[in-house]
């Protein structure tokens, strides 16, 4: 049976430029700025499906807003892997599941040497000064106009890392007025190595030696330190990832005879201060984390009991399978001196794609998280937006018969006193009517201020944030 989400995994060629969205309810009149978003615009290359949700060709969108109206546009990136894969009609480029036929010769040479990598940023965006740019889970950037969403080019910086991984979720640390990241090198060395990034330049701040590294697609921070989670899904052979012909993720291996562990990095000094083991866990999206006291670390996280979500996210699976499996909100309390982290569950509902109020509570205490969920006792794709309240306990809902959100955008109210006091911007698939929708929530009340229609489809997509420009 075609699943009634099928739509939000199918291709969308139309590049479109919309002045003024028509509104049902109101956008509120104080809401001026840009909400960019990043993710997959097409699945298929010729005949040839593409098959993970994660290597579909990556499409921006654009929703601007102002005097209570909202206008529209998308645009694919103009990546190598865009032009060349429907040129050829055929998949050229290694992503995150899939692997085009390679000679020993380019196997030999791909991991270790910057060969033209494929620069399908696909994951998020972010802002590093006055550069736009999109990411995915590699070292390299691509930079594209915020206003017109064409692709500028692949981002320029002042050097070159040594390292071949990178999260798509680098954080702002507003005292230090920089990006951070976290990215991995893979080779006779294996490191975790922290980065300081502005738009020309990435300085290290530490690094961690590892004996085998684990896929990380995010991690949290706070004023002192840097949390990486060490999932028990490492990367079994360097020689398999290398010279095999097993697509980059399935060179990760989920044991669970072996701990999990947080890492906690000093920012100031550099170093790694504890490795506090805990039960095997994985997890995508970091929540949020805070220093409760000189000796504790509150990490909050969308947790799995192990990493089977990964291949749950092929498109195949996706469309024929049951999608039972939602991050749990799990908050750890790691201690900082000996001893094993452990955690709760903060909510009923399950919690995906988090938010949180971010400038003024990322790495601090704080109230509220919001996301992406399914409703209990269905096996739905992501079918409802959370709103949990992390001190009372409680989480409330929005949710629409047939309707499909995406990862919910705070933004705060001019002004706001109270943490929750803004917007929620979700792009939604409505799949009885076969069209998208931008929805403004009241995040106080869950409730819907308004909602802008979209002519057509927006493809599922993953990450994106809201501009003042
Ligand atoms: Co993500």
């Amino acid at each position: 049976m075609t699943k009634a989400y099928a739509q939000g995994f199918s291709s969308q060629h139309s590049e479109i430029s919309i002045s003024e969205l028509p509104i049902h309810g109101q956008f509120p009149t104080w809401l001026r700025g840009t909400l960019i978003r990043n993710g997959p615009g097409q699945f298929e290359v010729g005949k040839t499906p593409i098959p993970h949700w994660f290597d579909g060709l990556a499409q921006l969108h654009r929703f601007s807003f102002g005097d209570g109206k909202v206008s529209y546009g998308n645009r694919f990136i103009r990546s190598n892997a865009y032009a060349k894969d429907n040129q050829t009609g055929k998949i050229n480029y290694r992503g995150f599941a899939v692997d085009p036929c390679r000679t020993m010769f380019q196997k030999a040479f791909a991991l270790f040497i910057e060969q033209e990598p494929a620069n399908n940023t696909v994951v998020n965006i972010t802002r590093l000064e006055d550069d736009f740019i999109a990411m995915t889970e590699f070292p390299l950037a691509v930079r594209f106009d915020p206003h017109t969403l064409e692709t500028l080019g692949v981002l320029d910086y002042d050097e070159k890392v040594n390292a071949q991984l990178a999260t798509a979720h680098p954080h702002y640390d507003f005292a230090r007025r920089v990006g951070i990241n976290h990215m991995t090198r893979i080779g006779r060395k294996m490191n975790y190595d922290l980065y300081a990034l502005t738009s020309k330049k990435r300085t290290k701040l530490a690094s961690v030696t590892v004996k085998s590294p684990s896929y990380m697609h995010s991690f949290s921070t706070t004023p002192r330190y840097i949390i990486l989670a060490d999932y028990s899904f490492k990367l079994k052979s360097l020689i398999q990832l290398a010279f095999g012909d097993k697509p980059f993720i399935q060179n990760f291996v989920w044991d669970d005879t072996e701990d999990s562990h947080f890492l906690v990095i000093d920012i100031e000094r550099g170093k790694l201060v504890a490795e506090v083991p805990t039960d095997p866990f994985f997890c995508f999206h970091h929540i949020n984390a805070y220093e409760a006291d000189d000796n504790t670390l509150i990490v909050d996280l969308s947790a799995y009991d192990d990493a089977h979500l990964i291949d749950q996210l092929y498109v195949d699976a996706l469309l024929q399978q049951d999608y039972p499996q939602v991050g749990e909100f799990r908050r750890y309390t790691v201690p900082l001196n000996g001893g094993r982290a452990s955690y709760e569950v903060l909510s009923d509902e399950s919690i995906e794609l988090p938010r949180i109020n971010y400038k003024p509570h990322n790495g601090r205490d704080y109230q509220f998280a919001y996301g992406a969920s399914v409703q209990k006792g269905t096996s739905d794709f992501l079918n409802q937006i959370v709103k949990v309240d992390v001190k009372n306990r409680q989480t409330s809902v929005w949710y629409e018969e047939g309707c499909y959100p995406s990862e919910p955008v705070f933004v705060p109210a001019p002004n706001a006193q109270a943490e929750d006091d803004g917007v929620l911007l979700v792009v939604v698939l409505d799949s009885r009517a076969g069209n998208s929708f931008m929805l403004a929530l009241d995040a106080q009340s869950m409730q819907e201020l308004g909602r802008a229609i979209v002519p057509q489809h927006i493809p599922f997509g993953f990450h994106g944030s809201f501009f003042d420009i």
